[in-house]
């Protein structure tokens, strides 16, 4: 593989030859492309989130986690919360998981918070509380990948490290034109090694911060801004009309649908939460009692939880995507007629509207409970 310059700039590579490493006088010239970026960063990128203008590698962290999978406008509230609630590494890791899951219900991906507390109390453990400057101590704590711990390197210690996340990964690929499936092995080693080889040697913040601009602002997946894009004149991508069909995906499988019946029991303005296994999707939350939607509820209702009751009334179905498949969740509500066992087992509560609201809850099942008109029923 060779890496092709024109001028200073690495414009693409070269799939035939073998491309060694080399830190030569070429590699060590800032590129064109760098240059654009830093200059565009500083006048048109965003400068004023909440996570910017900090060196607090905790802070910073906490936000490359957030931001993973999640777009800035709906993690700057949970960020800030989240801060609020535990400011600093010491007070995440004394807390329980239990005590952490409601600042992160809603954001999804419910195994970045667990990481996140993990990695907290590795950091109490392994670094005596202060967040490790080296790159491999960052990369080796709980939930931080490659991108993630060149991230936290640039903006909380100005280390020269290449980030790809996804968004970067298009930009990347539409402007070096890297063809082929962008999940697959040899695309991505040849996006790593475009992200390094492009690395400038100063600036490093102003750089990585505007390829995250430049991903989530101009260079979108579909109706990018082209002839805002700061790097235009060489994106190989733009010449050829292939911007849209970069970056390429390989065989899209049809996403498979699941559906699922939820619970809604509701007694004396209390509602019965059941606690999610603690891996697995929405892992540790608590959300309503769930069967297949086929299952006899009544009878579940009675050997499950006790309870003998009614159907009072089937709920709107609500939809709900995850990663790998979409779920239809057909919520119905009950009023229990007798209640067996009030006295619940660990793993079930009966919770008022607010305190169920505010609780570890799903995004979908807050949606039901706030669904609920409580004048009527509590
Ligand atoms: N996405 C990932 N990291 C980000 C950051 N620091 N700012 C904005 N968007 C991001």
């Amino acid at each position: 593989m060779t890496i092709v310059f024109v001028g200073n700039s690495c414009v693409g590579i070269e799939k035939t030859a073998c491309y060694h490493h080399q830190e030569s006088s070429t590699l060590s010239v800032m590129s064109a492309f760098a240059k654009k970026i830093i200059t565009w960063q500083k006048r048109e990128g965003r400068h004023d989130l909440p996570w910017q203008n900090t060196r607090d590698p905790y802070r910073i962290w906490l936000s490359e986690v957030m931001l993973q999978q999640t777009q800035v406008a709906a993690v700057v509230p949970y960020y800030e919360r989240f801060l609020g609630r535990f400011p600093d590494i010491a007070s995440l890791a004394a807390a329980s998981l239990d005590d952490v899951m409601p600042f992160w219900a809603g954001l999804g991906y419910y195994a970045r918070a667990r990481n996140l507390h993990r990695g907290a109390q590795q950091i109490m453990a392994d670094h005596n509380g202060i967040f490790p400057k080296d790159f491999d101590a960052i990369h080796a704590l709980s939930g931080i990948g490659r991108s993630t711990a060149a991230a936290i390197s640039a903006f909380a210690f100005g280390e020269r490290r290449a980030i790809l996340d996804g968004n970067v990964k298009r930009v990347f690929a539409r402007h070096f034109c890297v063809e082929g499936d962008v999940k697959s092995k040899s695309v991505e080693d040849q996006l790593w090694l475009l992200a390094e080889v492009n690395l400038p040697r100063t600036e490093i913040e102003s750089y990585t911060q505007g390829l995250m601009d430049l991903g989530a602002t101009l260079c979108k997946r579909s109706q990018p801004s082209c002839l805002l894009c700061p790097v235009h004149k060489s994106c190989i991508a733009l010449e050829q009309g292939r911007v849209e069909m970069l970056p390429a995906k390989g065989n899209v499988r049809e996403m498979p649908h699941r559906q699922t019946r939820m619970l809604v029991i509701i007694s004396s303005g209390e509602v019965l939460l059941e606690r999610r296994p603690p891996t697995g999707i929405w892992g540790g939350l608590w959300s309503l009692p769930e069967l297949p939607v086929e299952a006899d509820i009544f009878k579940t209702l009675h050997s499950r939880y006790g309870l003998t009751g009614r159907t009072t009334r089937e709920m709107v179905r609500v939809e709900h995507g995850f990663t790998h498949f979409s779920l239809s969740i057909f919520p119905v509500e009950i009023t229990p007629t007798k209640i067996l066992l009030r006295a619940m087992e660990p793993g079930l509560i009966w919770l008022n509207l607010d305190d169920a609201l505010n609780a570890a809850i799903p995004a979908p099942v807050k949606r039901i409970l706030k669904s609920l008109n409580s004048s009527t029923h509590i």
